[in-house]
């Protein structure tokens, strides 16, 4: 039996060619064959017609653009999201933790899975590294959840033994117990991958951090993530917590928790000597520009940490950060940079690449984030609705550039039409 074929035509762009080494925006009118979900063809549609004449056809009338990849978001938090007007430590206590909590009854976590893939997907998210729940059934819901959807994820059970309230909390041995039957049930499975997710090193006894250690040694292909350096009064309480640690990083970095299968989020305030350390272990970092702004803990230093060779994705940090929109995350990134003098100017290319390839990067996964041959066809269609403004500047854009700056600028889960992953196309508007 021959597996279907399908032949995807219209306005592709992307970014395999990293801008931020001399790469440009790829924007080419041109066809895609997928088969088994793999782009096994990029060319004319007259060539792809002649290769695969019994293939389906399926017209982009507006751009198609790679699947995004949100390299760091709560699961527990959709609910909360909009927590204006507080520090990182005062949020916690007040917003993000009681919700946390919440997440301890299975009901409202299975609604809250929900809620949380289905806003990924609709934004266009077909990637993410998300935070689990600090209980089990609760990130059990949230695979569940993935699995079913076809999303792309790598996740975690949320491990914390000291400062956070009583109900979140866990011990090493429990933790290293649970993160077993998860990684049993989990991890490889489709496009699932589990990450140990000690919540961050002010809330982990060293024997925490340990633990951790030994789990990610005792299975292949883990993944790591936590969060660093995102609040000076978090930071200056990390350093009382743990006085042998040269820095915050140095926590995790001891304890051999760095390296290329490891992410952080935020780096706000590295020093040097950190940047260093983390270009050197091939630590990714994920900025989080919407949570950054929403929670005043800084402007990133995207500068340092490229001449540091650090690699850097993006993350939406839902629901510190304000939503699941990518593009906003993107033009939020751009904005940060404007605003500090020596700040990266940021062009539509370089938004592109962070929202998507720089992301893909970060998780380990070459195949996903660009529309190459042999690439997994997980792609977005941007097709706003007709009469909209973005509509319109989209017809009337002089340059692909522009239109997709203007994607960023405007755009938002309504301007998407189909998204699909691993060649499946889910509806996410209802057609007119
Ligand atoms: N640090 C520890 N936990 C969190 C969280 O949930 N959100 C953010 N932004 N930072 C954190
Ligand atoms: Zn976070």
């Amino acid at each position: 039996a021959f597996a279907p074929v399908t032949i995807v035509h219209g306005l592709i762009l992307d970014t395999p060619e990293d801008p931020f080494h001399g790469g440009e925006l790829r924007a080419e009118e041109c066809a895609l064959a997928v088969i088994d979900g793999v782009i096994t063809f990029r060319g004319s549609l007259a060539e792809a017609q002649k290769r695969y004449p019994a293939a389906t056809l399926a017209t982009v009338s507006g751009l198609l653009l790679p699947g995004l990849v949100d390299t760091h978001v709560h699961y527990p938090q959709v609910r909360i999201i909009g927590g204006l007007g507080m520090p990182l430590l005062e949020w916690l206590d007040h917003c993000a933790l009681p919700e946390e909590a919440r997440m301890a009854d299975p009901a409202h976590a299975q609604a809250v899975a929900s809620e949380f893939v289905n806003g990924l997907i609709g934004a266009g998210t077909t990637t993410a590294l998300a935070f689990g729940a600090h209980y089990v059934p609760a990130t059990d819901a949230l695979f569940r959840a993935a699995h079913h959807s076809g999303l792309r994820m790598t996740a975690g059970l949320v491990v914390a033994d000291q400062v956070l309230r009583e109900d979140l909390r866990t011990t090493p041995e429990r933790a290293a117990r649970e993160a077993a039957g998860l990684i049993e049930a989990w991890h490889g499975k489709g496009k699932l991958r589990y990450a140990v997710t000690p919540r961050f090193a002010l809330s982990a006894s060293a024997d925490l951090l340990d633990s951790c250690r030994e789990t990610l040694n005792g299975t292949p292909d883990l993944f790591f993530t936590s969060h660093v350096n995102e609040n000076p009064a978090e930071m200056a309480a990390v350093a009382e917590l743990f006085p042998d640690a040269s820095n915050y990083s140095d926590v995790y970095d001891r304890r051999g928790l760095l390296g290329r299968q490891s992410l952080l989020a935020h780096n706000v305030h590295p020093t040097d000597a950190e940047l260093a350390r983390l270009g050197e272990t091939g630590t990714a970092v994920a900025h989080c520009p919407s949570s950054n702004s929403s929670l005043g803990s800084g402007l990133f230093p995207l500068r340092r940490h490229l001449e540091a060779g650090v690699r850097v994705s993006l993350g939406s940090d839902v629901g510190a950060g304000t939503g699941f929109n990518h593009f906003k995350e993107g033009l939020q990134a751009y904005f940060h940079q404007q605003l500090q003098p020596d700040g990266v100017p940021l062009g539509p290319a370089h938004l592109l690449h962070l929202a998507t390839v720089s992301g893909a990067r970060a998780l380990g996964h070459d195949d996903v984030g660009h529309l190459s041959v042999g690439a997994v066809f997980d792609a977005i269609e941007v097709n706003p609705p007709p009469g909209t403004p973005l509509e319109a500047i989209l017809k009337n854009a002089p340059s692909a550039d522009r239109a997709l700056a203007a994607v960023f600028a405007n755009g938002t889960s309504a301007d998407l039409d189909r998204v699909w992953m691993g060649g499946v196309a889910t509806h996410t508007r209802t057609p007119e």
